[in-house]
C-alpha cells in the first residue's frame, strides 16, 4: 500500500517522464528539420524510453492499488541553436530527473516503504546511463565540431540507434 505522499510523489514523476518524452520528441523534430536524420532519429528512440519510464511507474502504481494520474504536459521548446545545444540542453535535463529520482527514494526512505525503494533503485541505475550515453554524444560533437563530414559521419552513427522495449512494460508511443 502507497503512502498518499508517496503515491502523489510517483504520480507527479510519471508527469517528469512523460514530459522528458515530449521534450526529446521536440528535440527529435528540430533535428529532422535541420536534416540531421540520425541525430533525430537517436532522440525519436529516446522519447520512446521516457514513455517507458514513464508506464513502468504507471504499472507499479496499479500494482500498488493506487491510481496513477494521466497528467496535464507543458509545451516544449521548438527552437533550438543546433546539435551541440540540444545535448547540453538533454545532458541538463537528465540531471533534473536524476535529482527527482534520488528526492523519490529519500521520501521512500522517510515512508519506511521499502518496496518503493527497491521498485526506484532501478531508476537511480538507469540515470547512471542516462547521463553517461548524453555526455559521449556531447563528447563526440566537441571533437567534430563544425567539421561537415565528421558531422555526417556522427549522424549516421547516431541513426543506427533502436528502441529495445522494458520486459513486461506497454509503450503507448509506436
Ligand atoms: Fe527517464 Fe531520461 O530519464
Amino acid at each position: 500500500m502507497l503512502s498518499k505522499k508517496m503515491l502523489k510523489a510517483l504520480n507527479k514523476q510519471i508527469q517528469e517522464e512523460l514530459y522528458s518524452g515530449y521534450l526529446y520528441l521536440a528535440m527529435s523534430a528540430y533535428l529532422s528539420d535541420q536534416n540531421l536524420n540520425g541525430f533525430a532519429t537517436w532522440m525519436r528512440m529516446q522519447a520512446r524510453e521516457e514513455d517507458s519510464h514513464a508506464m513502468k511507474i504507471y504499472q507499479y502504481i496499479i500494482e500498488h492499488n493506487g491510481q496513477p494520474l494521466v497528467p496535464e504536459l507543458q509545451k516544449p521548446p521548438r527552437d533550438f541553436k543546433g546539435a551541440a545545444d540540444i545535448f547540453k540542453q538533454a545532458l541538463d535535463h537528465e540531471r533534473h530527473i536524476t535529482a527527482c529520482i534520488n528526492d523519490l527514494v529519500d521520501l521512500a526512505q522517510k515512508e519506511k516503504d521499502k518496496a518503493t525503494e527497491s521498485f526506484l533503485q532501478w531508476f537511480v541505475d538507469e540515470q547512471v546511463e542516462e547521463e553517461n550515453q548524453v555526455v559521449e554524444v556531447i563528447k563526440q560533437l566537441n571533437i567534430v565540431k563544425d567539421d561537415g563530414p565528421g558531422l555526417w559521419m556522427l549522424d549516421q552513427e547516431m541513426g543506427q540507434r533502436t528502441f529495445t522495449p522494458l520486459p513486461g512494460i506497454e509503450n503507448r508511443m509506436v
